[in-house]
């Protein structure tokens, strides 16, 4: 059986500052460890300042396509070229905001490994979709549009963050009961077609996790470490998230 390592991944958002990039990164390389992944996404132009500070890193999103007249949008290459390691997609608020759908988020898994940067695939239904029990139909749906496109094989390399968009940035977390069922649910999904590969599989969860609910949420068997938003930018929270990973996978 593959041995997972913990990972805990912090997503900026539309937030931060080259001074709390100096920040956070002090304090991140005082907790670092070889028992635990710690990976930031800062927006696109704070990377280097990051990767500069010893952080690993990657971009929130990625275009889908090689260079080419796309105003406004970033090569995942040139990502990759600053030494960043992995990028986000299909966060929930660029499948909401800027209306990426599952075919296109499939094209930047695509587009990221082709260029070497390791694709955090996050899926999660809504809240009128957990109430109208399709949770499993829509994480499914979601996974399968990658497997389609590019077979199983393709998330080896590669991570999945189950985030419900109820809980994103509301304060509602799911409970480690309900976290930890669809991570089940999504592993036991890939073991069907690949066992190894499943049992490798980093799954984060992520929806309004802070340095109280981490503890008993990464205690859960399928659930490798957290996709944190909010408490990512507090320097004491987040080393706090940090350290309830270690040991738990
Ligand atoms: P949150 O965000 O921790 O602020 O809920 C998580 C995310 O959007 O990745």
């Amino acid at each position: 059986m593959t041995k997972r390592k913990p990972m805990v991944a912090g997503n900026w958002k539309m937030n931060g500052s080259l001074a709390l990039v100096e920040q956070l990164s002090d304090a991140i390389n005082e907790t670092k460890s070889a028992e635990l992944d710690i990976v930031l996404f800062p927006p696109f132009p704070l990377i280097p300042a990051m990767l500069k500070a010893g952080v690993i890193s990657g971009s929130q999103t990625i275009c889908e396509n090689e260079p080419g007249a796309y105003t406004g949008e970033v090569d995942a290459q040139l990502i990759k070229d600053l030494g960043a390691q992995y990028t986000l997609v299909g966060h929930s608020e660029r499948r909401s905001i800027y209306k990426e759908n599952s075919t296109t988020v499939a094209n930047k898994f695509a587009r990221a490994q082709n260029v070497g940067l390791t694709p955090i695939l996050c899926v999660g239904e809504s809240e009128s979709e957990r109430e109208n029990a399709l949770t499993e139909q829509v994480v499914a749906a979601q996974i399968d549009a990658v497997i389609e496109k590019l077979g199983v094989a393709a998330l080896k390399d590669s991570v999945i963050a189950y985030e419900p968009v109820w809980a994103i940035g509301t304060g509602k977390t799911a409970s480690p009961e309900q976290a930890q069922n669809v991570h089940k649910f999504i592993r036991d999904k890939i073991a069907a077609l690949d066992s190894n590969l499943a049992q490798g599989l980093t799954i984060l969860y992520g929806g309004s996790v802070n340095e109280k609910n981490s503890e008993s949420l990464f205690a859960q068997a399928d659930i490798d470490g957290g996709l944190i938003g909010g408490a990512s930018l507090k320097a004491d929270s987040f080393i706090a998230i940090c350290n309830s990973a270690k040991g738990t996978v």
